[in-house]
């Protein structure tokens, strides 16, 4: 894939895995933050729901997952490792940004979501945002925050 075509598409997908929902609140304030470009489309999806498909559609990717156990959920993980080699061939490399619930770590689930991204391969191209503990309005504030970072990079082609 050229990297002008990738630039030609206006497209967020946001992948995610809630259990208790505490993710899927910040899904959905990520998701209000791109919706601020209306000029960019954005799928929200769960990551069971998303595929292949989804992944050459986007100009650009967002992951969200409670820190489960050190490491992302397992649903994210199915996610990767139903589509990391059928995106083999297409040589995505789209940019991304990663969010995650936790309860006082985080660390582990950004370090293994950076470690697999690394391999299709997609470039990280904004801070992680990590959320532990309660959701106060800050931290919604600060997902909508990151949408809207996301939306402007692809809107402006500066990814
Ligand atoms: C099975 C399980 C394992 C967890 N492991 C961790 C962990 O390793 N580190 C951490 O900070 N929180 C851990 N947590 C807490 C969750 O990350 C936290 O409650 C998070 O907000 C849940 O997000 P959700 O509401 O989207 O499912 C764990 C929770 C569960 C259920």
């Amino acid at each position: 894939m050229t990297d002008s075509a990738q630039k030609q598409r206006k497209n967020l997908l946001i992948v995610s895995h809630s259990q208790g929902g505490k993710t899927q609140s910040m899904a959905a304030a990520v998701l209000r933050g791109c919706q601020q470009h209306p000029s960019v489309s954005t799928r929200a999806l769960a990551a069971a729901d998303a595929g292949l498909e989804d992944l050459l559609w986007a100009g650009g990717l967002l992951f969200g997952t409670p820190e489960n156990f050190g490491t992302m959920s397992g649903m994210l993980k199915d996610f990767f490792d139903r589509t990391y080699y059928p995106a083999e061939p297409y040589k995505i490399n789209l940019p991304y940004a990663i969010f995650v619930s936790s309860s006082n770590d985080g660390s582990g689930a950004v370090r293994d979501i950076q470690r697999i991204a690394r391999g299709y391969p997609l470039r990280e191209v904004s801070e992680p945002l990590i959320c532990k503990g309660e959701l106060t309005a800050d931290r919604l504030v600060a997902c909508e925050e990151l949408g809207l970072g996301m939306a402007t990079g692809i809107e402006m082609g500066i990814f």
